[in-house]
């Protein structure tokens, strides 16, 4: 899976654009900048709006090709971007984070809620979490996400994933991405922002 999304970030064009995702970058705009970590970053389009907004912008991918590709873009915008390269299940951060944003990660059915549960463990208490994928609707479309349904949010998986974080927004959304060549086009997300009791 790695290998694929390597073959995905080594072509020039960003895959997913170099603009932000839409949702993660109006829910930032509401916050004070702070400490930020994207986790399944990929080439850095989150990471590069963040660092350029302020944010002390932290980010991993298991894809090196899409961590070489966001170290490429901060030294271009001259801006610092903490990126590594690991495994959802396997990053140990030595510490806690004010926001974590989790942009188009999905996981395996059987991995999904472990990975839920260890992307609140890395917010700080008071901190908030702010997630878009992909709903099961977006099977009809052709804008991108998994194929496999048992990867996609529904509202109540969201909501009992994150049961331990006080659920500011939690719905499931008809939106159009233009999102660079593999997210284009009319599109069903679901979207969570939620907070870290302090
Ligand atoms: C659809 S892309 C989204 C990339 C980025 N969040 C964005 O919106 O531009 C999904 C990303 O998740 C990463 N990913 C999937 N499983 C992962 C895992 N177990 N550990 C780290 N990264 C993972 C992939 O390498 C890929 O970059």
């Amino acid at each position: 899976m790695n290998e694929f999304w390597n073959e995905r970030y080594r072509a020039e064009e960003a895959a997913y654009g170099k603009a932000p995702n839409a949702f993660l970058a109006e829910q930032l705009a509401d916050l004070k900048p702070g400490s930020l970590l994207l986790p399944c970053d990929g080439e850095g389009r989150n990471a590069l709006h963040a660092a350029r907004n302020g944010w002390e912008v932290h980010s991993f991918d298991y894809s090196a090709e899409g961590v070489d590709k966001s170290q490429r873009w901060a030294r271009e915008a001259n801006v610092a971007i903490n990126a590594c390269v690991a495994d959802a299940f396997a990053f140990e951060p030595e510490r806690t984070f004010d926001v974590v944003g989790l942009v188009f990660a999905h996981m395996p059915a059987d991995k999904r809620r472990a990975f839920h549960h260890r992307a609140v463990n890395w917010l700080q208490p008071g901190g908030t979490l702010i997630l878009e994928g992909f709903n099961p609707d977006q099977l009809q479309f052709t804008s991108g996400g998994p194929k496999d349904p048992s990867m996609l949010f529904t509202e109540a998986m969201l909501r009992e994933d994150f049961a331990d974080l006080d659920i500011v927004r939690c719905e499931l959304v008809r939106t159009t991405l233009n999102e660079g060549p593999f997210h284009q086009g009319p599109a069903a997300v679901a979207r969570l922002v939620a907070t870290r009791r302090a």
